[in-house]
């Protein structure tokens, strides 16, 4: 029996009524219409897979691009770190050659006396300190370590007969001794860095006092370059807690108290006061430098000739 046959029995038992063959043909135009549709979204649905795999390809292509330049980009930093690890390693380098240079040229020229090795390393070492402490920027702090040990290289202009006497100068010698700051100073004159400045400043103004009554000007308190005053009284200090070829080294207290009498005299008081401080840090500079504890006091103190005159002690 075909379809329409099957109908035409529904519709003769169905009530009078229920149209069975236009139920049927409905049915087929509401499925033809669906099917219609389903194609539509079909059609719809290939399309935006198509359009989803494009854009898929796209973004993989373009995160391809970006991992290749992400990786490029890690190379340059790499290259870059490297650049400037050796630029600082170069840097360094020059600096360290550059300080070797200033030690050996002041070796060479305070060569004839004894213990001037450590003496400019000392002295180099309690300069920075006390600039440090006297709250200085970094970088005049590091000029004054550099430029310190080069306060007596006038001293290559003083015959050594004078240099390594062994007692009182005359006054014709100590003329002659004074000169030092001048050569020192023209030896030093035109530099075009600011170590080499600070050197001349000091070569020049070290024998200055705060008073007035100093060399080779005269000049007094703060009209005397701060890297002058540090280096007087460090380089005092050093002198009087070191061998000469004049005397003995004298121990630390009455050397503080040398220093502490001339303070507002030879010596910037604001400095003294710092120094004075500190002065633990400074003994402990120079038992790292001379490999010895130091003397810190003694009942008997055998003053040199020069000194006896100095401090009126005899
Ligand atoms: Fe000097
Ligand atoms: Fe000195």
């Amino acid at each position: 029996m075909s379809r329409l046959e099957i109908l035409d029995k529904a519709s003769e038992d169905a009530p009078a009524d229920m149209d069975f063959r236009e139920l049927y043909f409905k049915e087929m135009q509401r499925n033809s219409e669906l099917r219609f549709e389903l194609e539509l979204a079909q059609n719809q649905a290939v399309t935006f897979a198509r359009e989803l795999s494009r854009l898929f390809q796209h973004s993989k292509k373009q995160r391809r691009e970006l991992a290749g330049t992400t990786s490029q980009l890690a190379r340059y930093a790499s290259d870059l770190r490297t650049t400037i690890f050796n630029l600082r390693s170069a840097h360094f380098e020059l600096q360290e050659a550059y300080r070797d240079t200033i030690f050996r040229l002041v070796l060479a020229s305070e060569y004839k006396d004894k213990d001037t090795g450590n003496h400019i390393t000392r002295l180099s070492r309690y300069c920075t300190l006390l600039a440090r402490r006297m709250g200085l920027p970094q970088q005049e702090v590091e000029n004054i370590s550099y430029a310190a040990p080069m306060h007596d290289v006038g001293k290559i202009g003083i015959p050594d007969s004078i240099i390594l006497k062994n007692g009182m100068l005359s006054e014709n010698e100590f003329a002659i001794v004074k000169s030092h700051t001048r050569i020192g100073a023209d030896i030093l004159e035109n530099a075009r860095g600011a170590v080499l400045k600070t050197a001349q400043t000091i070569a020049l103004s070290h024998h200055e006092h705060w008073d007035g009554t100093g060399y080779p000007q005269g000049i007094k308190k703060t009209e005397i370059p701060l890297p002058a005053r540090i280096v007087a009284l460090t380089d005092t200090f050093d002198a009087l807690t070191s061998e000469r070829p004049y005397k003995k080294p004298y121990p630390i207290d009455i050397s503080c108290d040398i220093i502490r009498k001339e303070r507002g005299k030879h010596f910037d008081p604001d400095v003294v006061d710092l120094f004075l401080n500190h002065i633990d840090d400074f003994v402990s500079i120079k038992r790292e430098i001379d490999k010895k504890e130091p003397l810190y006091s003694s009942p008997q103190v055998v003053w040199s000739e020069r000194d006896l005159k100095k401090i009126g002690a005899g």
